[in-house]
Formats: C-alpha cells, sequence, structure tokens
C-alpha cells in the first residue's frame, strides 16, 4: 500500500517516513526542501515540489495508487507567524486545500494532519483535553484550526475521513542515529540545550522564570518524535478499517519544566549546563500538558518514550554524532 508524506523530508516527517517503510509501506514523498532535509528521507519515492503547483498534485495522484496521505508540510514557527501572518495562511491553508481539492478529484478518501496543541491557545486547565475551547493565540496555531474545519467540511460534503493529531512538544531522535532535529535556525529548547553542550552556542537563556509554575519556568508536554510517528500509522490504518474521522492529542501526559529540561541534559551529557534568566517569549502559555487518554484508548497507541531522559538521549545521541553536517 502506497502512502503519500507531505513534508516528509522535515524533523516529524522524517520520522514518519521511516517508521512507514520499516512497517512496509511504499511511500512517496513530496516536499519542497524549504526547511527540510534531503538526506532525512531514508527510502521510498521522492519528489521535490510544492502544494502550490496544483498540476504537480493532480500528476502525483494520477500517476500513483494512494491509499492515503499523511500531510506534515507547513510553517511551523509562532514568532515567526505573528510577523507575517499571509506567509502562514497562504502554505498552511490555501496550499493545503490544494492536496485536498486533489485529493478529492483523485478519489483518495483518507488523511492524517499534521496539528498542533496551538490550537488551544492559553489553557484553561490542565491537562489539556480535545474538549478544551479552541482559541489559538498565534496565527500558526489558527491557520492549523482553520484547516480542521477544512478538513470536518470535506468529511461532510465529499467523505473525506481524516484524523488530525495535535501534537505538544515533539523531541528527540531516532534511536539509531540515523536521523534526527534539525531547524535553521533552530527555536527548540532541547536542541538549543544541546547545541550549548557541544559549544556550538555561545549562551543559553530561559525564557523568563517568573511564571505561576513550580520552579517559575515553562512547563510542557515532550513526546518522542518515534512516539508521534507509530501514531500516525495507527490513525491511518484505523481509518482504512473504517474509524470514523477523528482527533486526538498526542503528548505523554506528563509537564517539565525549562529548568527540569536543562537538569535532565546535565545528566545524560555529564556536562554542567550554564543557563542565563531571559525575558519571556511573547505567546509562551505557563504550561502545556497534553491528556492522550482517547488517542491511548482508541488508537492503542502507547508511548515507548514516556520519560525525559530517554527523550534526551535519543537527542543527545543524534547531535553529540553531528547530525546532518
Ligand atoms: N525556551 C527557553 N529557551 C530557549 C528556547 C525555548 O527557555 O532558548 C523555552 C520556551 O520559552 C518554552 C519551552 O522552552 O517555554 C519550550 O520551547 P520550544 O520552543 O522548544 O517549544 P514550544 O513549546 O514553544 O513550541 C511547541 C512546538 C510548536 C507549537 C507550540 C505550541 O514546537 O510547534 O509548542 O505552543 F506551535
Amino acid at each position: 500500500m502506497k502512502v503519500m508524506v507531505t513534508g516528509g523530508a522535515g524533523y516529524i516527517g522524517s520520522h514518519v517516513v521511516k517508521a512507514l517503510l520499516g512497517s512496509g509501506y511504499e511511500v512517496l514523498v513530496l516536499d519542497n526542501l524549504d526547511k527540510g532535509h534531503r538526506e532525512a528521507v531514508v527510502g521510498g519515492d521522492f519528489i521535490e515540489g510544492d502544494l502550490a503547483d496544483k498540476e504537480l498534485l493532480d500528476d502525483i495522484f494520477s500517476g500513483h495508487d494512494i491509499e492515503g496521505v499523511i500531510h506534515l508540510a507547513a510553517h511551523s514557527l509562532v514568532g515567526e507567524s505573528m510577523e507575517d501572518p499571509g506567509k502562514y495562511y497562504d502554505n498552511n491553508v490555501s496550499r493545503g486545500l490544494n492536496l485536498l481539492e486533489a485529493m478529492i478529484n483523485n478519489e483518495v478518501e483518507y488523511m492524517v494532519f499534521s496539528s498542533t496543541a496551538a490550537v488551544y491557545g492559553e489553557p484553561e486547565e490542565i491537562p489539556i483535553t480535545e474538549e478544551h475551547p479552541l482559541q489559538p493565540t498565534s496565527v500558526y496555531g489558527e491557520s492549523k484550526l482553520f484547516y480542521e474545519k477544512i478538513l470536518k467540511r470535506y468529511d461532510q460534503i465529499h467523505g473525506l475521513q481524516y484524523t488530525s493529531l495535535r501534537y505538544f512538544n515533539a523531541a528527540g531522535a531516532d534511536p539509531r542515529g540515523e536521523i534526527g532535529e534539525a531547524h535553521e535556525p533552530e527555536t527548540h529548547l532541547i536542541p538549543i540545550v544541546l547545541q550549548t553542550v557541544l559549544g556550538k552556542r555561545d549562551e543559553l537563556y530561559i525564557f523568563g522564570d517568573d511564571y505561576p509554575t513550580r520552579d517559575g519556568t515553562c512547563i510542557r508536554d515532550y513526546i518522542h518524535v518515534n512516539d508521534l510517528a507509530r501514531c500516525h500509522i495507527l490513525a491511518l490504518e484505523a481509518l482504512i478499517e473504517g474509524m470514523p474521522s477523528r482527533i486526538y492529542n498526542l503528548g505523554n501526559g506528563e509537564g517539565y519544566s525549562v529548568r527540569e529540561v536543562i537538569k535532565t541534559a546535565e545528566k545524560v551529557t555529564g556536562q554542567k549546563i550554564d543557563a542565563k534568566i531571559g525575558k519571556r517569549r511573547p505567546g509562551d502559555p505557563a504550561a502545556l500538558v497534553a491528556s492522550a487518554e482517547k488517542a491511548k484508548e482508541e488508537l492503542d497507541w502507547k508511548p515507548e518514550y514516556p520519560d525525559l531522559e530517554s527523550i534526551i538521549e535519543s537527542a543527545w545521541n543524534w547531535h553529540s554524532s553531528g547530525g546532518f553536517s
């Protein structure tokens, strides 16, 4: 069975591709390589192209027997989305719509969509369930929410079956060290901490220590990228077996503060890590922790890396061996 993965050369996408290949699927990756890395795609067919190209999309669907699409291609920086909203609405909504139209025109019925905890905005209660109010505070989160709404309508009107996976903080790397996280510029906490240890960065800042949390720093729910990846396959298989469209949170249900992440990284790397206290980063909620019970129950999904130490260990293994460079 052939599965198309948009954004398959990106951090999460490349781990999804590897997991699909490992489960015996044929894979076709579509990625414009704007942020992705060609070498991150460890197998399958690769097409360099953009979702803006409607003709290409039609060619792909008419030329390949694609059973379902895992759609990860998107811009994903909260800060950038607040400076250049048009870029986010265009890429994450309009171009994504081209993909849906091409799927409908070619009778491809199943989509697993890469959504985000950012659809919830500032949480009213922790842990966050899928029923939590949807009040995104960033254009990024809103663009993903718009797409979820479009998916709902395409289900009602065209019979498209979808699963939307709202990720919390994806982290870690392929345990075999073949692929990992390599953003340019890097904005995420764990790679920044590890790059500091490796001397690739001069300074590490904690963005605020006056939040109403146990140690004053922000709390996040870190989930191993391979656990995320496996859930995409479970979601796709459930759709194919006839499960109706659904939405799931994906996290471990356990929150760690920025200080706890740094402390765990010290343990994993065996090095003392100096961090300065900086200003709060605009738009950062104090705490984001998932309730992932629904995915666990309905998809029979169980994280294999539920603890922060093993997540950071896999990331350290990747970063300390040089990454893609
Ligand atoms: N942080 C620091 N110093 C840094 C980098 C991050 O203190 O140098 C802090 C942040 O303020 C935040 C925490 O570390 O409290 C985690 O930050 P990340 O940038 O790693 O992750 P975010 O929680 O900001 O982002 C994640 C996803 C986004 C998604 C967002 C939704 O990576 O894609 O959650 O809120 F949009």
